[in-house]
């Protein structure tokens, strides 16, 4: 098991990361110190894989499963889950668990903030992106009709506990979506990750749970160190957005529907490449070795089609968008340099090439 340290304003937390965890979860939160969770939330695909086997090795009938999806992130369920607990007589001072993606930590993490006006909370994240992502770093929230994760609140969980184990169920596209975010921290903070992912990614199904455990491991790191330097996002912690900027674009402007989140993020990658070549920010060899990386991701869906007009569009309405316009992050030979700013027509030109390439590189869209 390795266990990496986050700190954050409401105190330190483990994140451990290890194969069969869930199975021990009981032991694994006693020798941290932690009382076993009273509640367990997890979703309708992942709660017959593994949630509901945590809930019976705690020994807890307080287990509840939400709708699966991204659109499910909302209010309601915030409400359904604080009455379920209230049936549940869960108080202050006790434990909730969520076991899932991102989708469920972010939620699960959000109630746990506002019920009785705060219990603590344990991740037990499910996908990739979620382990190395989503339940690192202490932001939790809700979509609004009018765009993802408007409400929110900063509510670190007590633990992290990331069972690479469960990776083996995760559908090969989610696994490389999340790979993206394992490129993305590499890049900003660890190249030697880099040369791990380079010799990875080839059949990411095929790998042994101790090369997970160690990318996992390795990003998580990266997070926490970012993390732990701006918890609120005054200004290190937008290195975090590399890659996102025209990620987040992306997918605004395809509705939702084409890219998952980590593949948006490795056309924005590929972006940021060019963009970062463009002003010498990045040297040849360097955006060479990013865009080697990223290109063991593919095929990703296709830029085909994709209205670069409504692109442009939805990075004016970035919510993390800076005063004077918006604040980019681009790749440096050596990390990330923040706060760039790029003109509209650059990013069209990108934009063009890279949707030029994507035929030669074996885009294809999967609609
Ligand atoms: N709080 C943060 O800092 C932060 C950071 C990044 C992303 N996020 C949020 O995370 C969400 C995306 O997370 P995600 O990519 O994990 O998506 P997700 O939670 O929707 O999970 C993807 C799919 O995989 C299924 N699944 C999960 N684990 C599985 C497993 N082990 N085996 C088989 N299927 C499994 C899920 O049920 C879902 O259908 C977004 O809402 C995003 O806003 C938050
Ligand atoms: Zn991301």
């Amino acid at each position: 098991v390795e266990s990496i340290t986050v700190d954050s304003e409401r105190g330190a937390y483990p994140v451990l990361v290890g194969q069969g965890l869930t199975a021990r979860l009981g032991e694994v939160l006693d020798e941290h110190g932690l009382p076993a969770p009273r509640a367990v939330v997890s979703n309708t695909t992942v709660g017959p894989l593994y949630g509901r086997e945590v809930a019976a090795t705690l020994g807890t009938r307080a287990f509840f499963e939400l709708p699966d999806g991204e659109r499910f992130k909302r209010w309601p369920q915030v409400e359904e889950l604080c009455g379920r607990w209230l049936e549940a007589s869960i108080h202050r001072g006790q434990l909730v668990a969520a076991v899932g993606g991102g989708v469920i930590t972010d939620l699960v993490g959000f109630a746990a903030a506002v019920y009785l006006r705060g219990i603590d909370w344990i991740a037990l994240p499910t996908t990739l992106l979620a382990m190395v992502d989503a339940a690192v770093g202490g932001k939790t929230g809700v979509n609004l009709e009018q765009g993802k994760n408007l409400v929110g609140a900063f509510w670190p969980p007590r633990a992290v506990v990331a069972d690479v184990g469960c990776l083996d169920t995760l559908p090969l596209r989610q696994l490389k979506a999340g790979l993206a975010e394992v490129v993305k921290a590499a890049w900003i903070d660890d190249h030697e990750l880099l040369d791990l992912l380079d010799r990875t990614i080839e059949a990411p199904s095929d790998l042994p749970p101790e090369r997970w455990q160690e990318l996992v491991a390795r990003a998580v790191a990266v997070k926490a160190k970012v993390v732990e330097a701006d918890e609120r996002e005054a200004g290190a912690r937008q290195a975090l957005n590399l890659g996102h900027t025209i990620g987040h674009a992306l997918e605004a402007a395809t509705g939702y529907g084409r890219f998952l989140h980590g593949e948006a993020v490795a056309w924005g990658l590929r972006a940021v490449a060019k963009l970062a070549r463009r002003r010498a920010v990045l040297g040849a060899e360097a955006a060479a070795r990013l865009e080697g990386v990223v290109a063991r991701l593919e095929p990703l869906p296709g830029l085909d089609g994709v209205a670069v007009d409504r692109v442009l569009e939805h990075l004016g309405h970035d919510k993390k968008r800076a005063e004077a316009g918006v604040a980019w992050v681009l790749p440096t030979d050596s990390g990330v340099i923040l706060g760039q700013s790029i003109e509209p027509a650059e990013v069209r030109q990108v934009l063009a090439e890279l949707a030029a390439e994507g035929g030669a590189n074996g885009c294809v869209a999967q609609e």
